[in-house]
């Protein structure tokens, strides 16, 4: 058996294209196209190439990209102003501030000011606390996209047993609290968890977010699970460089029922979320 592949690629651009739907259906109701401020501070070279593709798949869908690239000796005043004013501006319907900020800024007291109406990101501890007591709110992108493709793969989630190793608040909490709210039995693993392996043999749903390249391997992922492999991690072979993800690939794919390849998988999910989550945020502003 070899598993079946989500093809997050193709799942986000059915995404996009609704959101593109979604876009011109507000303006055809003379609503304006919802805005999406990013903003970047420095010159990390990762975080370039993330906002790129952000402006792109923005405009792409028919919505405004309104970019902030500031210095890398941008002052914690400078930010909060900034964020200040993209809170009061009415044309901004979300806004996005790109992590990690450079080392001399605190990005905490940053997303605390952002308006949760506009944390497309969903980091704000309102909307944080949103999510955990299952309220509607704005949910992180990473996450959200992670339930669109186990929808995908395996439609009611009630009853499943579900392994998510990782407890970032950018991901493996937020993920945790999604699955709970499908109504999967969650088991939330760590770096102090004991017998990693022997939980994750238990699971049939397992969510690696991680940041290990090839952490999982084969024979620790039960047969005809659903893996959904959430790392990109860069790693160098022979002098070429490539992408792999938080689990060994070629060893899961004999033994998985289904799983996201990295890239390709859960990357393009997030982008095509943080769109819908504009779209939501400026329907919730203008109704
Ligand atoms: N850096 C890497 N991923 C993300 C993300 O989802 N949001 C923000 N703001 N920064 C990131």
């Amino acid at each position: 058996m070899t598993a079946r592949i989500l093809d997050g690629k193709a799942f986000a651009a059915k995404l996009r294209a609704q959101v593109a739907d979604a876009v011109v259906g507000l303006t055809k109701r003379g609503r304006p196209a919802p805005g999406l401020a990013v903003v970047l501070v420095g010159d990390d070279a990762a975080s370039q190439v993330y906002v790129r593709n952000k402006v792109k798949a923005t405009e792409g869908a028919g919505m405004r990209s309104i970019e902030h690239r500031l210095p890398a000796d941008t002052t914690q005043d400078a930010l909060l102003q900034l964020v200040a004013s993209l809170n009061d501006d009415p044309t901004v319907d979300g806004i996005l501030v790109q992590l990690p900020l450079p080392r001399h800024l605190d990005s905490a007291p940053v997303i605390a000011a952002i308006s949760p109406a506009k944390d497309v990101d969903g980091l704000t501890i309102e909307n944080v606390g949103r999510l955990a007591a299952g309220l509607p709110g704005l949910v992180p992108c990473t996450p959200l996209g992670c339930m669109l493709l186990l929808d995908a793969a395996l439609g009611d989630l009630a009853g499943k047993r579900a392994l998510v190793i990782g407890r970032s608040a950018l991901v493996g909490r937020p993920i945790a609290q999604l699955l709970t709210q499908a109504n999967a039995t969650v088991t939330v693993a760590h770096s102090k968890t004991r017998d990693l392996a022997g939980e994750a043999r238990r699971a049939e749903i397992l969510v690696a977010a991680i940041g290990q390249a090839d952490f999982v391997r084969g024979d620790w992922i039960a047969p005809g699970a659903t893996v959904i492999d959430v790392g990109i991690n860069r790693i160098v072979e022979n002098g070429t460089a490539r992408l792999v993800g938080d689990v060994a690939y070629d060893e899961a794919l004999p033994v998985a029922g289904a799983i996201t390849p990295v890239p390709g998988g859960v990357g393009p999910m997030t982008i095509a979320c943080l769109l819908a989550n504009t779209v939501v945020a400026a329907h919730r502003r203008h109704g």
